[in-house]
């Protein structure tokens, strides 16, 4: 376990026109990239200092402030693993509520002087206080704990809700929590009422050092609404029922925490702590949350350093060129241009397909500027550096060019091999295809080791992953400049072997095979998307499919068929669907396409499956395929594999990806006599 980087709290005392203020900073002694954090060291430091400041004499009043950017951003999490038993649990639990108590009690006003940063634990101190201040400066706001298999358990689920009232507590600890754990920030939280004050960061302690000393001469009077509960039972069911539409019953803890959300008008602080330290006994030690924590740490950490990566120093990228202003081309070119600002040559075959990409672009360019992401001063200039062409003439001096053209393979080379005779010796290919090989596309070029596969999700602005394939050509100076530019463009890069569809795709549709046979054998699409909804996925199968487009599925399918016929097939319904050039199984309705619905063929007499049979169906498919990929080798282990369902799929943290949640659902000891993480 790393060890925890203990957490100090620190007392100062100034004296003011109303008497001795004891300050109380916490810092870690690292800079904002390593943020507070509570362990049960810093808990103990929290403790010796409340201790200190029991033994200064005259103390009239506590700030309680962060480091520079971070308040403090809650619970050691490197700590939760190590935690094996409910007893443990409940003593963590126990022990953060008894010294944020301390803070409760204490005979004098305390005051939170929300700095920066503040998530989970972190704003539960700042609630046992009695007033809390908030630089406009905060950007994050947030209890992040449902995300993570927790609930805010050193107070949150029962404090919030009595300070601001069951609707607004529920929105940021189960609504905010889930989608995909959303911030908000200082100026939100100060206006939803989560803190008394708002001021500039200037001037922010000397501003809550006033506003102490108003409150404690009796010129500061905070006003706070009686929080609601008249309504709490109906807020809370609506709340449960949005709850199980995204997780149906999988992660525990989102509705462990509207239990207490439920309870906490009517009972006292103490019981609230109680039900809270209960929660947290069965929480901690859950499959759930430990998964989390792993997922967490992927995301925090590993994906910031890819593995395999080559050592050496990256080519400049000061011009880019995208070949193809389809869907995924006019995606890309706004993206290099926002994060990159480089100019940008997007090029078509038809002016009407460049002039709708360079529409695109310009239209989104437009919102993000609107929206305040970027300054609006900016845009005309940032939009001149993009130009449309039909001539390679115009990528001549591009360093880095992505295609993005249709998806055939000598499309794909003979466009590759047209731009070779135009861009310099050191200029990158770099090709979005989603399941074709680099090393074929690359073979007939006077230069193979400058292809470099880039493969993109749609849609690009909200998918961070990127999978980026070595061909067998591919030099380092290639794929370390690859690398760089993905993290110019905020991607979370995977490096990934040449193999038949990459690792998203391969796994997709390893699972949409067996969820096509489930459909050929008389099972219907509604009960398969309803079944298989359980496993965590954004969305149900068939509506992924819809989203994807069957068109594309199918054809990424074929590549896999022809490298893997024993295991991938396309099932003839699926290829009726593409014939018939729908967009989805399903009308308009919601029910099955009536056209497409009198040529479905499905058996006769039908073969039913139970949900639970078709959960194991496709598990036990999907762990084959990852244990067939980990011994080829296409990524460097699990954990990987892991990155690329959670950033490219929307797979869940409390799946772990999807080798925890295999791991734990018993289906990787059932298929393959062990586990992808055996226990240490
Ligand atoms: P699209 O059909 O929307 O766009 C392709 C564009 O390429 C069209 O505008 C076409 O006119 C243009 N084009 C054709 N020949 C060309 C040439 N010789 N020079 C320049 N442009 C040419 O297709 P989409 O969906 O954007 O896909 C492009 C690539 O991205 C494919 O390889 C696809 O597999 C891959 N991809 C697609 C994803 C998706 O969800 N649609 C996701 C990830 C990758």
């Amino acid at each position: 376990m790393p060890e925890e980087l203990v957490t100090q709290f620190k007392d100062n005392y100034v004296e003011t026109e109303a008497g001795k203020i004891a300050i109380v900073t916490m810092d870690n002694g690292e800079d904002y990239r390593k943020p507070n954090t509570f362990g049960l060291g810093g808990i103990a430091s929290l403790n010796a200092c409340l201790d200190r400041i029991a033994e200064t004499q005259d103390v009239k009043a506590m700030i309680l402030t962060g480091k520079p950017f971070i308040f403090a951003v809650g619970a050691d999490l490197n700590q939760v693993p190590e935690i094996k038993t409910k007893e443990e649990a409940i003593s963590v639990a126990r022990a953060g509520h008894a010294a944020f108590k301390r803070i409760m009690d204490l005979p004098y006003p305390t005051v939170a002087a929300i700095n920066g940063a503040v998530m989970g634990g972190g704003l539960e101190i700042a609630l046992a206080c009695d007033y809390r201040t908030i630089s406009t400066g905060v950007t994050a706001v947030a209890f992040p704990e449902c995300f993570i298999g927790l609930i805010p358990g050193w107070g949150g689920t029962t404090l919030l809700p009595k300070l601001i009232g069951p609707e607004k507590a529920l929105q940021i600890i189960i609504t905010n929590a889930l989608n995909n754990n959303r911030m908000i920030s200082g100026r939100e939280a100060y206006e939803m009422g989560i803190a008394d004050r708002l001021y500039e960061p200037v001037e922010f302690l000397d501003d809550t050092i006033k506003f102490t000393v108003g409150v404690l001469n009796g010129t500061e009077k905070v006003e706070r609404p009686q929080p609601d509960f008249s309504n709490v039972d109906a807020l809370c069911d609506a709340a449960q029922a949005a709850v199980e539409a995204k997780v149906h019953g999988m992660a525990p803890a989102p509705y462990r925490a509207i239990e207490i959300i439920r309870k906490a008008g009517e009972i006292s602080v103490d019981e609230g702590f109680a039900l809270e330290d209960e929660a947290l006994g069965d929480l901690i030690i859950s499959d759930q949350c430990r998964a989390s924590v792993y997922s967490f740490d992927l995301v925090q950490r590993r994906a910031k350093r890819p593995v395999g990566v080559p050592e050496g120093a990256p080519l400049a990228v000061n011009k880019v060129g995208v070949l193809g202003a389809g869907l995924m081309g006019s995606q890309l070119a706004t993206l290099f241009l926002r994060r990159m600002t480089v100019p940008i040559v997007i090029k078509d075959i038809k002016q009407e397909f460049v002039d709708k990409g360079l529409n695109y672009i310009q239209t989104e360019m437009t919102k993000q500027a609107e929206k305040g992401r970027i300054e609006k001063t900016r845009l005309p200039w940032m939009l001149s550096l993009v130009k449309g062409t039909l001539d390679y003439q115009d990528l001549a001096d591009c360093d880095f060019i992505i295609e993005a053209v249709l998806e055939d393979m000598s499309l794909k080379k003979k466009v590759f091999a047209e731009l070779e005779e135009y861009v310099s010796e050191t200029a990158i290919l770099a090709t979005n295809t989603s399941s074709l090989s680099i090393t074929q596309m690359a073979s007939d070029l006077k230069r193979p080791q400058r292809v470099v596969g880039f493969h993109f999700f749609n849609p690009v602005a909200v998918l961070p992953l990127l999978e980026i394939i070595r061909g067998e050509k591919t030099d380092d100076q290639t794929l370390v400049t690859a690398f760089d530019v993905a993290r110019k463009i905020g991607k979370r890069a995977v490096l990934v072997k040449d193999a038949p569809a990459f690792v998203v795709n391969r796994l997709l549709i390893r699972m949409m095979v067996v969820q096509w046979d489930l459909v050929d054998e008389g099972n219907t699409f509604k009960e398969v998307d309803e079944a298989l909804a359980k496993l965590g996925a954004p969305m149900p199968p068939f509506v992924l499919l819809a989203l994807v487009g069957p068109a594309i599925g199918m054809h990424a399918c074929e590549t896999l068929v022809e490298a893997f016929p024993d295991r991938y097939h396309i099932s003839e319904n699926l290829r009726k669907l593409v014939e018939m050039g729908k967009g989805s199984v399903y009308g308009p309705d919601g029910n099955v396409d009536e056209e497409y619905a009198k040529v479905l063929k499905v058996a006769d007499p039908p073969k039913k499956s139970t949900p639970q049979e078709m959960i194991d169906r496709t598990c036990e498919a999907v762990t084959d395929e990852i244990a067939r990929m980990l011994e080829e080798g296409v990524v460097a282990g699990p954990e990987e594999i892991d990155l690329c369902m959670i950033l490219g799929a929307g797979y869940p943290f409390w799946n772990g990806g999807i080798t925890k949640a295999l791991d734990y659902l018993g289906y990787s000891e059932k298929v393959l006599g062990r586990k992808f993480h055996p226990e240490k």
